[in-house]
């Protein structure tokens, strides 16, 4: 950066003795002596000036090439560590949320905070060190000038920034807000399409996704005016400068050959000077817009730290309690469990039944150890939950009430594992038989399953998420009703696969399905967050 901006120096200084010799027909150079136009001076010195600009040009694309990867490298890799920390967020926080804003922050959130922060940042070092250098050419080639220039020209630069900052700030808050406003709009309405088709109303989302991108245009294109500003009131007061100086010398009676080098010398600081000036002006205008998307990062901050280390392995748990336990919706403090006892035991296979909202799916969530209760306790063989709470998951498999699948091959998706380093293939095959998934393996070819298992039917996705959970050997088996579109077959082979390992797990499933209801060994019924007396069973398969 130091040599960039001497060579910028010497480039200033170069001209400024270029222009001095065509104009008087000799300078002095520092270390070469006197140079005349005569013997071959002038083309000498003019190949000189081209060299540097040569040197010149190469330094700066091998700065910029170095300043630019190594900025948006720092990026990509701050978006990586953000991602991983949202993946260590239990999935409630997630949906509360919401993607559309996770999302947001992953995807342009840090790459404006480079932009707009990090490179102008960086790129400030350099234009004041080439500022400073510059100056001091100025001030030896024409001290009075540039003096005057610097009492004029920097209160005008500095008054322009301040003025724009508090609404430079309301933009940046305004593109944070639509940014995600706009990614919620695209994707519920495309997940919505069908519905929206059927119901007629295209026309109104799509006037409802317009007016985000809108508000958005509005903001992006405001920003660009505001940006412009501080560069054209600096322009627009060099070249009253310009004038004033030609009007003071020739009133003061000098030839207008006499004040051409410091013209010349003006003319090129004016060229690379005055976008270092204005880029630093910038900068504080940058930072202030990008202030909105750091505070956003620097919210996630402690959770760049974590998600580096793969959880270690847990036991399988002989017993789990659940004491006294509470849990309440954040929002409304609504109780949704409510004063919970239950223990479960190794080789249970519980049917947790209830009407719609009863709190199935929050005592699963409990259960995973993704939703901490309020009040109450949760022990894993007398060990409090939230003391295993890092390697738990370990032994958590859970078939969501919603599947979703990565638009991979099925494998991939059963193992979640893209590389494939560490497949178990003796037990991929295993579930893929067991599940009945091979037809729908040689139907596809190789291909991918589509975007979240477009390409599957609503049994084969949940076929793929029983086989997920049973690829892995995890000690407690929620099953969140994932298995309404599985027939007959596929069903019997979840039983199947239920009791086989049985002797080596706890099973919860949650279900509004007779059949399944008969093949567990304890039924569970949720009514309004309460537990009612347990029935006994009504048949216990295997
Ligand atoms: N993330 C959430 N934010 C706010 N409220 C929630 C959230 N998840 C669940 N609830 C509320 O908690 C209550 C219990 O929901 P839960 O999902 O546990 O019911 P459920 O018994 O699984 O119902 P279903 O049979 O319909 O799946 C419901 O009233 C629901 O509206
Ligand atoms: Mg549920």
């Amino acid at each position: 950066m130091a040599v960039t901006s001497g060579t910028e120096a010497l480039a200033a200084a170069l001209i400024f003795g270029l222009v001095n010799l065509l104009s008087s027909g000799s300078v002095d150079v520092p270390v070469l002596g006197r140079v005349t136009t005569d013997e071959g001076g002038l083309g000498i010195f003019a190949a000189v000036v081209v060299g540097v600009f040569f040197l010149r040009a190469a330094l700066v694309v091998a700065h910029d090439t170095v300043l630019y990867r190594l900025c948006y490298g720092a990026g990509a890799e701050l978006e990586e560590a953000l991602l991983r920390g949202y993946l260590t967020l239990p999935p409630r926080t997630i949906r509360r949320r919401g993607h559309a804003e996770l999302v947001r922050n992953v995807h342009d959130t840090v790459t404006s905070v480079v932009d707009d922060c990090l490179i102008p940042s960086v790129l400030a070092v350099g234009s004041i060190l080439t500022t400073i250098a510059i100056l001091a050419v100025m001030i030896s080639a024409a001290p009075l000038a540039t003096v005057v220039a610097g009492i004029v020209f920097l209160p005008v630069l500095w008054l322009t920034t301040r003025g724009v900052r508090r609404p430079v700030r309301r933009l940046g808050e305004a593109v944070e807000a639509s940014l995600a406003d706009s990614l919620l709009a695209a994707t519920e309405t495309l997940s919505l399409a069908g519905d929206i088709r059927m119901a007629g109303r295209a026309a109104d989302f799509g006037a409802r996704f317009g007016t985000v991108r809108r508000d958005l245009a509005r903001a992006y294109g405001t920003d660009q005016v505001i940006r412009a500003f501080p560069r054209l009131v600096a322009e627009t007061v060099l070249v009253l400068l310009v004038v004033g100086y030609v009007a003071v010398t020739r009133a003061r009676g000098s030839e207008t050959a006499a004040v051409l080098p410091t013209l010349g010398l003006f003319a090129y600081a004016a060229l690379r000077v005055l976008p270092s000036l204005i880029s630093l002006a910038g900068l504080r205008h940058s930072i202030t817009a990008s202030g909105p998307a750091v505070e956003t990062i620097l919210a996630d901050e402690p959770l760049l730290r974590a998600g580096s280390n793969p959880p270690s392995g847990a036991p399988a748990p002989g017993k789990m309690v659940l004491q006294d336990v509470t849990v309440r919706l954040p929002e409304t403090g609504r109780l949704v469990l409510d004063r919970i006892d239950l223990e479960l035991r190794r080789g249970d296979v519980v049917a947790l039944v209830g009407s719609n909202g009863a709190g199935k799916s929050t005592l699963v969530d409990v259960l995973a150890g993704v939703l901490p209760p309020d009040t109450g306790a949760v022990t894993v063989d007398g060990r409090p939950l939230e003391e295993i709470e890092e390697s738990w998951p370990t032994q958590v498999a859970l078939i969501p009430q919603h599947v979703h699948l990565l638009d991979a091959d099925i494998p991939t998706n059963i193992t979640l594992d893209p590389s494939g380093r560490s497949v178990d293939q003796r037990r991929l095959a295993t579930v893929i038989e067991a599940v009945g998934l091979e037809p729908v393996i040689d139907r596809l070819g190789g291909q991918t399953v589509g975007e979240d298992g477009r390409m599957l039917s609503g049994g084969e996705r949940q076929r793929v998420a029983v086989a997920r959970a049973f690829y892995r050997s995890a000690g407690l088996l929620l099953v969140d009703e994932g298995t309404s579109a599985l027939d007959d077959a596929a069903r019997r082979a979840l039983v199947d696969l239920v009791h086989e390992r049985r002797e080596r797990s706890i099973s919860m499933l949650v279900t509004h399905d007779p059949e399944l209801v008969r093949a567990c060994t304890r039924v569970i019924r949720v009514e309004a967050g309460r537990l009612r007396p347990e029935s006994p069973a009504a048949g216990a398969a295997g």
